[in-house]
């Protein structure tokens, strides 16, 4: 089994350059769908995640091309409004393509997606939205059935913010008749960028990155190009690689943008982070102060930072509280990092967080994506050796882990 091996104590110096956003790549690579024709997609990561959807968007029809980090979409032969079990249990992202498959088949059915590590992740208000707009929904020997021979367009309030369900639902209104209003969306920049691509693509949304989206449906998308933006939560985590190690890197093609929360909380934690020009430096000197944050959605602190942030605050001088409030369950590595030495106690949604001099190298497993990079950074601050077991999860999120075979 694959495992990654870490000597760690070493001060993390040099350069690194951002990779395009998962969690951006995959709505809008789905939202080729809703046009008939070549699309072009560039800066989309080499992950996992990655090739699953491009795995479901072929066995939807559409042909795929990779050239580098370019991805040419030719989506003219649809042949199917199904995606089965296999392909969304291994990435709950697949339910993105619920609200296209409708638009362009009027009708879909797709495998829910079932729980995961950090929740039970239900996928109610992306019902709730396509209900709205019109579709009837069942939900049967596991998948949704859902149809609509044409959606109409309606005010939709989330009673939580939702990622992945404004954007479906987002997809599903662009050709709606008349105008959706999405009340309490979520704000994420990828959000705004799915937004972005659509309207290149002839939609017409507005208020994407507000709390308040307006779509007017139009009667046609046609295929467009697009760039997708850095990965901020692979910056925030080469942050705090260089901040957990007293290092010293430069960061390119960072997304100065939209990281206010996380540079803010990192610089309370005593991290240096000064832009030189169209880079970011990041400079620590080994003392980390201890800091209390609270997960929320965007512009709060991102829960997919939570477990990375934990990892840094674990060596601070003093007492941290971290307060998980957008998943249930996203403790999952807090048992690993005790293993290396860390002092952690959790108590209902909150992790308190004694700062230890220093971590201890040990066996650990890696139990999600973001807890995997948690471990990873724990491990390069620790005396000694950490091996991380389980690392597939790792290989969802982050393109550049370099691995031996056990
Ligand atoms: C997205 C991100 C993920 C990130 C999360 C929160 C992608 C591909 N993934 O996931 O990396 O951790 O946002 O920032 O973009 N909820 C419901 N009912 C629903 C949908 C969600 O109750 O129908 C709840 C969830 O259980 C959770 C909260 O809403 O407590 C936010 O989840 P959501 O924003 O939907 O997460 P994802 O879109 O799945």
């Amino acid at each position: 089994m694959d495992k990654i091996v870490i000597e760690g104590g070493i001060k993390l110096k040099g350069e690194v350059e951002i990779s395009g956003s998962k969690n951006s790549a995959l709505p809008v690579l789905v939202s080729s769908l809703l046009a008939d024709g070549k699309s072009v997609v560039h800066n989309v990561p080499g992950l996992r995640d990655i090739k699953t959807i491009k795995t479901l968007l072929k066995h939807l029809g559409i042909r795929i091309e990779d050239k580098g980090g370019d991805v040419y979409l030719d989506s003219s032969h649809l042949e199917s409004f199904e995606a089965p079990y296999e392909l969304v249990k291994t990435m709950r992202a697949s339910v993105l393509v619920l609200g296209p498959l409708l638009v362009r088949f009027g009708r879909a059915k797709v495998s829910l997606p079932g729980g995961c590590a950090i929740g039970a992740r239900p996928i109610n208000l992306h019902l709730m939205g396509l209900e709205m707009l019109g579709a009837d929904i069942c939900v049967d020997h596991g998948y949704v059935f859902a149809e609509a021979k044409k959606l109409k367009g309606a005010r939709i309030y989330f009673d939580t913010p939702t990622v992945t369900g404004t954007e479906n639902i987002m997809m599903a209104a662009v050709c709606a008749e008349g105008r959706s209003v999405l009340e309490n969306a979520a704000c994420e920049p990828e959000v705004v960028e799915l937004s972005v691509a659509l309207n290149r693509m002839g939609a017409n949304i507005n208020g994407a990155g507000t709390d308040t989206i307006t779509i007017d449906g139009v009667k046609e998308l046609h295929p467009a190009e697009h760039t997708i933006i850095p990965d901020r939560i692979e910056a925030g985590t080469y942050m705090i690689a260089a901040g957990i190690t007293g290092g010293d890197v430069l960061i390119k093609n960072f997304p100065f943008n939209y990281m206010d929360s996380i540079v803010m909380k990192l610089k309370e934690a005593g991290i240096f982070i000064k832009r030189e020009g169209g880079l970011l430096r990041v400079t620590a000197n080994g003392n980390v102060a201890h800091t209390n944050v609270k997960t929320l959605p965007y512009p709060g602190f991102p829960t997919d930072m939570q477990a990375q942030f934990m990892s840094l605050v674990s060596i601070a001088g003093g007492t941290s509280v971290i307060a998980e409030t957008v998943f249930e369950n996203r403790f999952m590595h807090v048992s690993e990092l005790r293993r290396m030495g860390a002092d952690i106690s959790i108590e209902g949604h909150s992790a308190i967080v004694r700062g230890v001099p220093f971590l201890s190298g040990a066996q650990v497993m890696a139990t999600d994506l973001r807890a995997s990079a948690s471990l990873v950074l724990a491990g390069l601050a620790a005396k000694g050796i950490t091996e991380i077991s389980r690392v597939y999860h790792l290989d969802r999120g982050c393109a550049k882990v370099k691995r031996i075979k056990a």
